[in-house]
């Protein structure tokens, strides 16, 4: 008796790891595939550093804004020489858009259309409404693949206004 419970729960096991494989073996690039594989889990959770180091102006303009290469070079490759993760592949490409005074062309992820006006600086200033990044960005800080953490429609800007008091005439987000 003992022994089929054991077979029977071995042949489940064994079943499960096959169908992990195949799951494995189908994964597609993630959607928005980087020039660099960019792990923020390693640099917000593990080295505890805050989305404004790279983001310099969430708090102080409309857009977030993207790291510079100059910010990356600096931890990774202080005075010319790559050092940190030097020997990783993925770091090796950081090392050679700095060689060649190139921009990392990072592929957007949160793009909303032109006409509509999203103020970063009032969403995350300081004070009683700020709103923390994950709110709309989602656990960036354990992740690696960046995906969209819910889609940008209009009906989710205006159910987070109504709940907090915020204005939600046409024209405050559209000119
Ligand atoms: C404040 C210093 C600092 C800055 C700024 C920084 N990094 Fe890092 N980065 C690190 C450290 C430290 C690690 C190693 C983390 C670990 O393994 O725990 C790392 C790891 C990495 C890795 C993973 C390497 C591997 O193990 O495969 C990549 C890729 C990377 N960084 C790219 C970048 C890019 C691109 C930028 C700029 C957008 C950047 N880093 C900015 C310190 C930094
Ligand atoms: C060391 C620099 C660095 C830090 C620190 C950092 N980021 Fe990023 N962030 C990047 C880079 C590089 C990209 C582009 C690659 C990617 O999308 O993964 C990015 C992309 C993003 C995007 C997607 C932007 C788009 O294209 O729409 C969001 C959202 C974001 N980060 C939020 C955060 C939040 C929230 C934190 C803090 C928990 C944070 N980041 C910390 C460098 C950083
Ligand atoms: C209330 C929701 C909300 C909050 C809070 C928020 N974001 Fe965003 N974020 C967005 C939206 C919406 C976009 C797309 C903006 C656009 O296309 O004009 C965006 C875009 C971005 C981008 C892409 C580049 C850019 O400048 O547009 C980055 C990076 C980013 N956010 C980082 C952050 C960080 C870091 C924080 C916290 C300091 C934060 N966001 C807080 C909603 C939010
Ligand atoms: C999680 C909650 C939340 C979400 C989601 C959100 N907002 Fe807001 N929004 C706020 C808060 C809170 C304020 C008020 C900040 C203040 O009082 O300064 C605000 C203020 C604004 C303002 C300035 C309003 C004024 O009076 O001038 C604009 C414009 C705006 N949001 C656009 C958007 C758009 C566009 C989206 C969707 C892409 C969006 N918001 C999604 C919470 C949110
Ligand atoms: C809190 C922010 C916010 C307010 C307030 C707002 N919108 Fe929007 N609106 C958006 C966003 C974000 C989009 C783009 C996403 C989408 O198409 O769902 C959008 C898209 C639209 C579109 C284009 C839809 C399409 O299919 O391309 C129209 C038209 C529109 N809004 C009209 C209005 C009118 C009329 C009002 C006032 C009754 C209004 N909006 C108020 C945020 C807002």
């Amino acid at each position: 008796m003992g022994k089929l419970l054991e077979r029977a729960l071995l042949a489940g096991v064994g079943l499960l790891i096959l169908a992990l494989l195949a799951i494995g073996a189908n994964r597609t690039p993630p959607p928005h595939a980087q020039p660099i594989a960019f792990p923020h889990e390693f640099h917000s959770a593990l080295n505890r550093m805050d989305c404004m180091y790279c983001h310099t102006s969430a708090e102080g303009s409309q857009d977030a804004g993207m790291p510079a290469v100059k910010i990356c070079a600096d931890c990774h490759i202080p005075a010319g020489v790559p050092t940190v993760r030097a020997e990783k592949p993925e770091v090796q490409k950081l090392v050679a858009y700095w060689r060649a005074q190139k921009p990392i062309p990072w592929v957007r992820i949160y793009d909303l259309p032109d006409h509509v006006h999203f103020p970063h600086m009032r969403h995350v200033s300081v004070g009683s409404s700020g709103v923390y990044c994950q709110e709309c960005h989602g656990p960036v800080q354990l992740k690696r693949d960046l995906g969209l953490n819910q889609p940008l429609t209009m009906s989710w800007c205006i159910a987070c206004h109504e709940l907090r008091g915020v204005r939600t005439d046409c024209v405050v987000c559209h000119y």
